[in-house]
């Protein structure tokens, strides 16, 4: 994470903060979403600030790794580390989401939930590049399973929510079955990133 990497984290979560400060609760989220996935595509244009703890994942599976989380919860930011190979359960999310691809690549294939039956039939398939942002809602539907699409290696995405994602009552769904199951994903991470030390730019400006 270099110092123009970590001064681009720190200046999207100020951008979030005021967006979602100025917003007046729920009645402004296509507000929200619409502004916070320009600044999140301006966030993973550029691959020099993601700190490394936050980079890591297991060899199979997924990391979900906290980066910031706004003190009221009105927004949280992680990064999802993507082993190759790996997919997650079909999932929904309760709350807004945007998905920023900043490493590698992923698939998001949508599924659309009969409100009688609880039946899931196969929705849209996105793929993500770098650079790319996925909208998530959950008043438009927002079930999905991912994958990574690489073999060889991770791919890396960040998530922007409106909560505390972590801590979200949400659900994961048997797509053989169709069963729902609540599910609350909590953090794969127990140490946050420290991006806030800028001391070093404060005593070379003395
Ligand atoms: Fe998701």
């Amino acid at each position: 994470m270099s110092a123009t990497g970590s001064a681009r984290l720190r200046r999207f979560i100020a951008d979030m903060t005021q967006l979602v400060g100025g917003a007046v609760q729920d009645r402004d989220e296509d507000a929200i979403v619409e502004v916070g996935a320009r600044l999140l595509a301006d966030l993973v244009r550029h691959d020099d600030w993601l700190p490394e703890l936050a980079a890591q994942g297991p060899p199979h599976g997924y990391a979900q790794n906290l980066l910031w989380c706004d003190p009221l919860e009105r927004f949280s930011v992680v990064s999802f580390v993507c082993a190759s190979g790996a997919l997650t359960p079909v999932h929904d999310h309760c709350v807004w989401g945007l998905v920023g691809m900043l490493r590698g690549s992923e698939t998001s294939q949508a599924f659309v939930r009969d409100p009688a039956s609880g039946r899931l039939s196969l929705g849209s398939l996105s793929v993500l590049a770098p650079g790319d942002v996925e909208v998530l809602r959950p008043s438009r539907g927002d079930i999905h399973q991912v994958s990574n699409v690489l073999k060889d290696r991770s791919s890396i995405s960040i998530h922007v929510y409106g909560g505390n994602i972590g801590a979200v009552r949400r659900h994961v769904y048997d797509s053989g079955t169709h069963e729902e199951r609540p599910f609350v994903s909590g953090y794969t991470n127990r140490v946050v990133p420290n991006f806030w030390d800028r001391s070093t730019e404060t005593r070379g400006s003395d």
